[in-house]
């Protein structure tokens, strides 16, 4: 991959992984991006995951030739980054390590091993000349842990950006990048818009031509349209007009109510109807739905005086997130102590500026006319 005559890449495809960070599903991969900062002086931001330390120096040799790199920035703590630190230190022994005070900590942590006597700590604002071109290094707390640096290069106007921007993927695999970028960004980084918007704030002042994440490919063109999207996601707007369903059905009568909902919406002309099966689906790709959108319909059954399990576990990645600023309408099933609904608006408590709709479907073990009446006024609602 050509990111400039100065900058080379030398991070890792990997097609071997089952759960990114044990539990996203990546069926095109991952990459783990590295770059070569290539001037007077020499550096690298960032290792890859352990299981591709020696392809990864095997990439740097090829870049850099007989030359020793003088600095290894560390911009982010996460093995899937930081794995091959100590391997890098064996490798190249007068490289200096270049990272916030505590990623030293966490170095200490992981490894054992005290790399501050040959290291330099930067902080916000704090800078390294590589010789034509100066560093610039951006404290980035919790995007996405909180010892993150993100580096900036005056000379190629590259934001190295840590995990920002990052999306899941290999390299080589051909795919939209909004669709597994934002998968990525709401399921990992979701937490932390607060934090994303300062980031933004920061990079909004510098002059920037290109960013160069963690994962997924080098962003050169367009670059409005992806700050744009992270600026959508960090600040927890919807991004198009759309309406999730997310369901859990034990006996079918439950999926039979979010297909009559579907497709009374298509009929009053709602084009953009996401539906996931809970129990079935990638649980991530709902949750992505969900904040995709800006309407949320929840269907799901009365368990054991509470919700089926699956429509818990997706509410709670919801409100983990601060899911907000949307409208939200349930569906209930219930054969003899409907709660559900009454549960889901309690789970949905921490959540800001959520609008509930006045139409709740209430199913009693199957769907009857009135509950065919109320599926009706529910859609119509809900293209209001
Ligand atoms: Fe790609 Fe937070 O690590």
């Amino acid at each position: 991959m050509y990111i400039s005559d100065t900058i080379k890449y030398v991070g890792v495809n990997d097609h071997k992984i089952d759960l990114f960070e044990g539990q996203y599903t990546v069926p095109n991969g991952m990459s783990y991006n590295s770059y070569v900062i290539l001037d007077e002086k020499c550096a690298i931001t960032d290792t890859v995951d352990v299981k591709f330390g020696e392809e990864w120096l095997c990439n740097i040799r090829g870049a850099l030739g007989d030359k020793a790199p003088d600095y290894l920035i560390v911009q982010h703590m996460e093995p899937d980054h930081s794995a091959n630190i100590l391997k890098f230190t064996e490798a190249y022994p007068d490289a200096k390590i270049v990272a916030s005070k505590q990623a030293f900590t966490m170095m200490k942590n992981f490894f054992g091993i005290d790399f501050l006597p040959n290291g330099i700590v930067v902080k916000e604002g704090d800078t390294i000349s590589l010789g034509k071109r100066t560093l610039t290094f951006v404290s980035a707390p919790m995007v996405h842990w909180p010892e993150v640096i993100v580096t900036y290069d005056d000379l190629d106007k590259a934001l190295f950006s840590a995990d920002g921007f990052g999306k899941f993927g290999a390299l080589d695999a051909e795919e939209d990048w909004a669709c597994d970028a934002r998968r990525y960004y709401i399921g990992i980084v979701g937490k932390y818009g607060a934090q994303v918007q300062t980031l933004l704030k920061k990079a909004a002042a510098l002059d920037i031509k290109m960013i160069c994440p963690l994962h997924g490919p080098v962003l050169k063109d367009n670059l409005p349209y992806y700050l744009n999207l992270y600026d959508i996601w960090s600040s927890y707007r919807p991004e198009e007009p759309g309406v999730c369903i997310a369901y859990t059905s034990v006996y079918g009568n439950t999926k039979k109510a979010v297909e009559e909902l579907a497709a009374e919406l298509k009929r009053l002309g709602c084009e953009k109807i996401a539906i996931n099966d809970l129990a079935r689906c990638d649980m991530a790709e709902a949750v992505e739905d969900a904040f995709r959108y800006d309407r949320l319909v929840l269907a799901t059954t009365t368990y054991n005086g509470d919700v089926f399990p699956f429509m818990k576990e997706f509410i709670n990645h919801l409100t983990e997130r601060n899911y907000s600023n949307r409208r939200v309408a349930f569906i209930e099933n219930g054969s003899w102590a409907p709660c559900a609904t009454k549960v889901m608006r309690s789970m949905l408590e921490p959540s800001k500026n959520l609008t509930y709709l006045d139409t709740t479907v209430k199913i009693l073990s199957a769907m009857n006319e009135e509950s065919l009446e109320q599926i009706k006024a529910l859609a119509k609602e809900l293209v209001e």
